[in-house]
C-alpha cells in the first residue's frame, strides 16, 4: 500500500516537473549550454532484480538523482501526454518504446533537475536504445550496474510486488523476461567488453546487495564533478 501512494507521488511529481520544464525552458538550456559535466551511471537488470530498491539506497547515500525509465514512461501515460496510448499499448505487452521517445524524457528531465549525478534506471533495455542515447546525448555513461538475479527469483519478486502495475502478471513477465534475454543481454555484454560494467549479485538480503554497490562506489570521485560544476558557475558569474 505504502510503496504504491509513493509510486503515485512520485508520479504526480514527474508531472509537476514536466509542466515546470515548459515554463522555465530558457533557463535550463542556457544550464546545458554551459556544458555542466553530468556524472551518468546506467543501472541494468531484468525485472525484479532490485534495481529500484538499490537505486533509492544509492540517492540517500550518495545523493544521485534517480531517473527510472519505465516511470517516466508511466508518467506519460497518466499526464495523457500524445504518445500516452502508444505507450500504454506497448507496456501491457512488455515491449520496447520507440528509443527517441524514452531518450527525449531522460533528457528533459535531466535538464530540469539541478543534480549533477544521475542514476538512469531501466535504460538502455536495447542496443537501438543505446543508440540514440549516444547521438541524441553525445556521451557515454561514467559506468554501469547490472543486478543479476535469477530469473526464478525475479519471476518471484514480481508476482509478489503488487504495485498496481498492468504489466506485473505471469504472462507479460514472460515476455519481459524474453525481451531482457533477447534484446537487453547484449547490452549489457557491450559494456562488460567497455570495462566499464560492475556485475552485482542480486540475490540476498537489501544491505547485503548494497555492501557490493558501496565497493563499487567507493572508488569513484562524483565531488570531482560538483567541483567543476561550481567553478564553471563561478566563471560564467
Ligand atoms: O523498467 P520497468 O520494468 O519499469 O519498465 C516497464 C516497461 O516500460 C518495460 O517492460 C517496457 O515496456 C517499457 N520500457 C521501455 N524502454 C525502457 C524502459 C522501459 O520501453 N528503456
Ligand atoms: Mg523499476
Amino acid at each position: 500500500m505504502l510503496r504504491r501512494i509513493s509510486s503515485h507521488l512520485n508520479q504526480a511529481s514527474y508531472c509537476l516537473r514536466a509542466l515546470e520544464g515548459f515554463s522555465t525552458d530558457a533557463t535550463t538550456l542556457s544550464s546545458f549550454s554551459k556544458e555542466v559535466p553530468q556524472f551518468i551511471a546506467f543501472v541494468l537488470g531484468g525485472p525484479g532484480s532490485g534495481k529500484g530498491t538499490q537505486c533509492s539506497k544509492i540517492v540517500e547515500t550518495y545523493g544521485f538523482t534517480h531517473l527510472s525509465a519505465g516511470d517516466l514512461l508511466r508518467n506519460e501515460i497518466s499526464c495523457s501526454s500524445k504518445n500516452g496510448s502508444m505507450i500504454l499499448e506497448l507496456i501491457k505487452e512488455g515491449k520496447i518504446v520507440p528509443s527517441e521517445v524514452t531518450v527525449k524524457l531522460i533528457q528533459k528531465a535531466i535538464r530540469s533537475g539541478e543534480n549533477h549525478k544521475y542514476l538512469i534506471d531501466g535504460f538502455p533495455r536495447t542496443e537501438e536504445n543505446r543508440l540514440a542515447y549516444e547521438r541524441i546525448i553525445g556521451a557515454p555513461p561514467n559506468l554501469v550496474l547490472f543486478f543479476d538475479c535469477p530469473e526464478e527469483e525475479m519471476v518471484k519478486r514480481v508476482l509478489n510486488r503488487n504495485e498496481g502495475r498492468v504489466d506485473d502478471n505471469e504472462e507479460i513477465v514472460k515476455k519481459r523476461l524474453q525481451v531482457f534475454r533477447e534484446l537487453s543481454l547484449p547490452v549489457v555484454d557491450y559494456y562488460l567488453k567497455k570495462g566499464i560494467l560492475h556485475k552485482i549479485n542480486a540475490v540476498g538480503t537489501e544491505d547485503d546487495i548494497f555492501e557490493q554497490v558501496r565497493t563499487i562506489f567507493s572508488v569513484y570521485e562524483f565531488d570531482r564533478f560538483r567541483d567543476q560544476v561550481e567553478s564553471n558557475e563561478l566563471q560564467v558569474e
